[in-house]
C-alpha cells in the first residue's frame, strides 16, 4: 500500500489500482504533489478557467492548508504525462448530519489539456475521483456542469438531477 508522502495532498492507495492501470502508457493518475506547479499544475487549469497569477509560494500555501486544516476534506487528483500536468479533478468530501451523518462528495476542477481531449482521459479521470469517493465512505458524488458537458457525463455513469442556484458575493 502506498503511504502518504509530504508532498503528496494524500494516500495515493485511495485511488482504485484497477482505474489507475486503465490509463493508457506513459499516463499516470495521482494525487496532487506539492511540486505539480513547476508542472503546469496553473496551465492545465486555464483550460477550464481563468485562475488569476498565482505564484509558487502561494501554491504552496493553499497546499499546506488543504494538507493539514483540509485533510480527509480535499482530494486533488492528476494525470502526468511526460513530466506535464495533463489532467485535473478534485473531491471535496462533505460530512452531513442528515442521512445518518451522510458523507457527499462534490466533483470539482475537471480539466484535460486541449491537446489530450478525446483521449478518454476525462472518463478516466471522473472514475478516479469516484474511487476516491467510494473509498472515503460517500454514498453519492455530485457535480454541476455547463449544459455543453451533459453528454460527457452521462458518458461517465452520473445523470441530470434538479436545479443549480448561484449568488455571487
Ligand atoms: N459533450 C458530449 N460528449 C462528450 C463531451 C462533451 N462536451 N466531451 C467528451 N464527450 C464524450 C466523448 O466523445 C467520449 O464518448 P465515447 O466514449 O462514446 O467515445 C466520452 O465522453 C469520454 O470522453 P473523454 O475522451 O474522456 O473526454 P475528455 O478527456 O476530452 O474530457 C472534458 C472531457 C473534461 C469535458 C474536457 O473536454 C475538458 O477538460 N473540457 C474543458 C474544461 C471543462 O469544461 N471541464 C468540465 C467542467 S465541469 C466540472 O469541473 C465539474
Amino acid at each position: 500500500m502506498a503511504a502518504t508522502t509530504s508532498t503528496s495532498l494524500f494516500d495515493a492507495s485511495l485511488i482504485s489500482p484497477e482505474v489507475a492501470s486503465s490509463f493508457p502508457d506513459g499516463y499516470q493518475v495521482r494525487p496532487l504533489e506539492r511540486g505539480d506547479y513547476a508542472k503546469g499544475f496553473f496551465e492545465c487549469l486555464q483550460v477550464l478557467t481563468s485562475t488569476g497569477d498565482i505564484s509558487s509560494q502561494q501554491f504552496d500555501e493553499r497546499f499546506d492548508w488543504m494538507s493539514t486544516q483540509g485533510k480527509g476534506t480535499y482530494f486533488f487528483l492528476v494525470i502526468e504525462a511526460e513530466g506535464r500536468i495533463v489532467g485535473t479533478g478534485a473531491l471535496i468530501v462533505e460530512r452531513k448530519f442528515i442521512h445518518n451523518l451522510g458523507t457527499v462528495g462534490h466533483i470539482e476542477e475537471i480539466s484535460i489539456q486541449k491537446d489530450q481531449q478525446g483521449k478518454k482521459l476525462g472518463l478516466k479521470m471522473i472514475h478516479a475521483i469516484d474511487s476516491v469517493a467510494a473509498n472515503t465512505g460517500c454514498y453519492k458524488t455530485i457535480l454541476n456542469c455547463g449544459e455543453r458537458n451533459e453528454g460527457f457525463y452521462l458518458k461517465c455513469g452520473y445523470r441530470k438531477q434538479a436545479l443549480e442556484m448561484a449568488k455571487y458575493f
